[in-house]
């Protein structure tokens, strides 16, 4: 499976942990992400915390059995009591606590129904933020309706699609091959294909914005038929597989949301695309140097983005066929 990608699994950027709503008060979640075992939790304020999973006294899995104490995580084992940062803050049985008693604390930033995690090669801090959605949590705009896929591929490969506007006709059948306009703006990736759409009424014009702020969380903005919203998010579980996930949000219009409509008619739409660039991604190699003709997308582009994600020495040359 590695031979197929010369990149790491594992880019620098924000991914998700969780959505919001998969940790609920006091709640304590071992996660399995970027190979590793973590460990989060909300403490008493609300505020969620990710950290290393495994205690430092003698091993334990926080995520196993670890309970909620004031602003900390309490370990099943012997009781010792970790703060978010990852400090050990208190041992009952114990007079003192012993130096060097820390946990890795990853960065989170809560927001957007999502807890996201930053995650850097060399634990660098984060060198860009996540947007606040306008959409999210807006009384127009549905709740989050969840899709998840457990790919065996990775992230930056799949999202190639974005720029790749010909697979949409060869892939999806769409009749036509949507213009796209692609722009880099450091982390930030924007895709703009406009295209024209059939209707049950005729054909309208409609729209796919799609931009990434780094290689874990994505918008893509539909206006024609129905203005949906998906936040794309995929985070790395191993070298092999990502957890990739869409939440859809549908702006509440004429008889039509998540779950009626043409709303609905979109999100099954789009689950059906999905399924079928699956089949393509987990069984594609990355080309380092792919033949391209001149009907192609923006692929150049592309990839001078994603580089950014990774170390300069991270890469290694690979050969293609
Ligand atoms: S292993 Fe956690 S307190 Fe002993
Ligand atoms: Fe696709």
């Amino acid at each position: 499976m590695g031979s197929r990608f010369p990149f790491p699994a594992n880019p620098n950027g924000w991914f998700r942990a969780l959505y919001s709503t998969e940790l609920g008060p006091r709640e304590v979640k071992p996660l399995h992400i970027f190979g590793r075992e973590l460990v989060a939790f909300r403490d008493e304020d609300g505020v969620s915390h990710v950290l290393d999973a495994y205690c430092r006294h003698l091993g334990a899995h926080l995520g196993y059995g670890g309970r909620v104490e004031g602003r900390g995580l309490r370990c099943p084992f012997h009781a010792w009591l970790w703060d978010g940062s990852g400090t050990c803050i208190n041992i009952p049985y114990a007079k003192r606590i012993p130096p060097g008693a820390r946990l890795r604390s990853w960065t989170t930033n809560e927001k957007n129904g999502l807890i996201m995690i930053w995650h850097h090669a060399e634990e660098k801090p984060p060198s860009f933020e996540i947007p606040d959605l306008p959409e999210y949590g807006a009384s127009d705009w549905s709740p989050y309706e969840v899709r998840r896929w457990r790919v065996r591929s990775r992230w930056l490969d799949m999202n190639e699609n974005a720029v790749d506007q010909v697979h949409f006709r060869y892939v999806h059948g769409t009749h036509t091959v949507p213009r796209t306009e692609v722009e880099m703006d450091g982390p930030v990736l924007r895709c703009r294909s406009r295209m024209k759409m059939g209707t049950p009424r005729g054909e309208i014009d409609g729209g796919i914005d799609t931009t990434d702020w780094g290689p874990g969380f994505q918008t893509v903005r539909v206006t024609g038929i129905a203005e949906t919203l998906m936040v794309n998010t995929s985070t790395p579980v191993d070298d092999e597989y990502t957890d990739v996930s869409f939440a859809y949000s549908v702006k509440q219009g004429a008889g039509t949301s998540s779950q009626h409509g043409v709303g609905a008619a979109l999100i099954r739409d789009l689950e059906k695309q999905m399924a079928q660039d699956i089949v393509i991604w987990e069984n594609k190699k990355y080309f380092e140097k792919p033949l391209l003709c001149d009907g192609d997308g923006a692929f150049p582009v592309y990839r001078r983005w994603m580089r950014q994600f990774f170390a300069e020495g991270a890469w290694r040359t690979g050969g293609e066929g």
